[in-house]
């Protein structure tokens, strides 16, 4: 068995090409932060914006959006991507914790659960005030973010679970995720071990990539309190991207704060 706490494995977003597999055919959010991009009247900021899976539609829609991401190998890969459609955002290399961008901008996303690599409280608030600080007045933050489950909170550590099989993009041929988590709730946090296999047509194992990520999970009224630390005041966390009222079946928070 792998510990993650203890082996130096790469993250998970070290390699843009890798994570673009492992997240083949994904449209969480997708529509959402689209219709709010297009509705927004001004320009807009993608935080955490990986390799571009909600940035390039934007892009492409006619959007005026720009990206922010701590990882090189996904701006590198989402700039290739962009070029390859003949688009030449602009794209911030930054930690999402404490930015400074010349551009105040009508709307900020951080979509897919980005937020929650927010590995601190000093982190969260200082992702949240720096968002806040790069708002136009009247401009709008949502993210969604992971709303534990008692599924989430439970779940059994160190063992090697199987998240999902995808056919490849390329082959055709199946890929498996498997996650083996361990938690230290103290701090709020799992650790995960990633793993992605992908089989040969004859379903034996062909290659696995291994790499790990680490989440600071929260719940409703932490980050209520993390909103009014960054100085927001007004508010809205939803239970789904319809804009259901959050209850114990959710398992994700929509956060909606508007810099007033
Ligand atoms: C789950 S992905 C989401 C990517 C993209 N928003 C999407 O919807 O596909 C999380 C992203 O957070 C980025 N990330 C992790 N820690 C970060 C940090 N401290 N500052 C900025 N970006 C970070 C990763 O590089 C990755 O692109």
């Amino acid at each position: 068995m792998i510990d993650p706490l203890a082996n130096d494995l790469p993250s998970t977003f070290d390699d843009g090409e890798l994570y673009d597999l492992m997240l083949a055919g994904m449209t969480y959010g997708l529509d959402f932060y689209l219709g709010l991009a297009r509705e927004a009247n001004g320009p807009v900021l993608e935080v955490a914006c990986g390799t571009g899976r909600v940035l390039l539609p934007c892009l492409q829609a006619g959007i005026d959006i720009e990206g922010l991401d701590l990882f090189e190998s996904m701006l590198a890969r989402l700039q290739a991507k962009a070029a390859a459609l003949d688009l030449s955002p602009a794209l911030h290399h930054s930690d999402m914790s404490d930015f400074s961008l010349s551009r105040r901008y009508a709307l900020i996303t951080i979509p897919f659960n980005a937020f929650i690599h927010n590995m601190s409280q000093e982190a969260q608030i200082g992702c949240l005030s720096c968002c806040r600080s790069h708002l136009n007045p009247g401009g709008r933050l949502v993210f969604d973010t992971a709303f534990p489950s008692l599924e989430w909170i439970g779940a059994s550590q160190n063992e090697r679970v199987l998240e999902g099989e995808i056919p490849h993009p390329n082959t055709g041929l199946p890929m498996r995720m498997y996650d083996t988590r361990r938690f230290d709730r103290v701090e709020q946090i799992q650790y995960s071990l990633n793993e992605l296999e992908l089989l040969a047509a004859d379903g034996s194992i062909g290659k696995t990539y291994r790499s790990q990520s680490s989440a600071r999970y929260i719940f409703k009224n932490e980050m209520e309190l993390l909103l009014r630390v960054a100085g927001f005041q007004r508010w809205e966390i939803y239970g789904d991207f319809d804009g259901r009222p959050l209850t114990n079946e959710n398992d994700a928070m929509i956060v909606s704060a508007w810099n007033e």
